[in-house]
């Protein structure tokens, strides 16, 4: 892959609410530009357009992945769509950064890899946790014996959602369901922390949609450390998580997953970390980043962790009853 020079540009994928976050964070992005949108509805596009001041409006998304003038695509549709619509964009000669879970389930990864490799393309799982600036800074002291040997991780994201069947984290058909959009928070707390878990215990319940809504996983590692993490759409968490090692604890304040506050315990002493503001643009440096090496993909989040998190995620939902078409 050829590293890139100049101003780079970006097709957003879909109009949803967290592609109007994805645009809204774009204004701390120096050294690129949203070229494009595309969306299933012209009106949907060049509404999103006007709005956020984009030149190009596709009211398709292989009209989107047609476009020259654009280097990289942001996926920001539902779950179902990222496999399909990554591979199609990695087809035609762009790059991709697609929302969290990178797929459905592990063979559509694969897939997503594969065509990411066969095309010479970058491709980045949009986990922005992993690039959230008091995350980086916690999670690099807690590596470097900030709290001794970490031994126990508690981290949760749950809320109560108002039973809606067609909202689309209750919705199957949709890719609904607590575990990929929510539990994948904590889960990637716990893995950043002290890598894949050797074990993991599953309880939950797949719920009236046939999606699963409520989970815990009591994960485990060789030597006995231990996570316990819950995700729920109808019981309201604490969403926090809290990291304890022999000689200290990391407490990540609400919400847990995009906070700016941690407190570090270091013995007897306590300090506040107070990071620079959470947004989705962090991950867009690491993006430009890569794409200006030439790499393919990120050491920060690379493709094996993408992954080996929906393998597991799939040996979960087996357990759970949780299937989607596309298993
Ligand atoms: N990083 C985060 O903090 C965060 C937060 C929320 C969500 N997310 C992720 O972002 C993704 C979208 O969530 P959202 O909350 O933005 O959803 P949403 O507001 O319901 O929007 C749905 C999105 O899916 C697109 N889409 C494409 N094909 C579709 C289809 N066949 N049916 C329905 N929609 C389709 C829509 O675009 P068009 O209608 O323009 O085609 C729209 O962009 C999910 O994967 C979720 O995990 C991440």
């Amino acid at each position: 892959m050829e590293p890139m020079t100049g101003p780079i540009k970006w097709g957003l994928a879909g109009t949803g609410g967290i592609v109007t976050s994805f645009a809204r964070d774009f204004a701390h992005v120096a050294d690129g530009e949203i070229v494009a949108v595309g969306s299933r509805s012209a009106d949907s596009a060049n509404a999103f357009a006007a709005e956020h001041g984009i030149g190009t409006a596709h009211g398709s998304y292989e009209a989107l992945a047609a476009d020259p003038n654009v280097d990289v695509v942001y996926v920001g549709g539902i779950h179902p769509v990222h496999a399909p619509q990554t591979v199609m964009f990695l087809d035609a000669g762009k790059h991709v950064l697609v929302e969290k879970p990178i797929a459905l389930n592990a063979a559509q990864a694969d897939d997503m890899i594969a065509a990411a490799t066969a095309n010479d393309r970058f491709l980045m799982e949009a986990l922005w946790t992993r690039f959230n600036p008091a995350h980086v800074e916690v999670m690099a002291r807690i590596h470097d014996g900030a709290i001794g040997e970490v031994r126990r991780i508690q981290g949760d994201f749950s809320f109560a959602l108002p039973h809606d069947p067609g909202h689309r984290l209750l919705d199957r058909a949709k890719g609904g369901g607590g575990l990929l959009d929510l539990g994948i928070y904590p889960l990637t707390m716990a893995w950043w922390t002290l890598g894949e878990p050797e074990t993991i215990h599953v309880v939950g319940r797949v719920g009236e949609t046939g999606v699963d809504d409520e989970v815990t996983l009591l994960c485990g590692w060789p030597g006995g450390a231990a996570a316990t993490l819950t995700a729920s759409l109808r019981v309201g968490g604490t969403m926090t998580a809290r990291i304890e090692g022999l000689e200290g604890a990391a407490e990540f304040g609400f919400p847990g997953h995009a906070t700016t506050t941690v407190t570090l315990r270091q013995g007897r002493e306590t300090e506040t970390i107070e990071g620079e503001p959470a947004g989705l643009h962090h991950q867009v440096a690491e993006v430009h980043r890569c794409l200006r090496a030439g790499v393919r993909e990120s050491v920060r989040m690379p493709w094996a962790t993408s992954r080996a998190m929906m393998h597991r995620f799939d040996q979960i939902r087996a357990e759970l009853g949780a299937t989607y078409d596309v298993d």
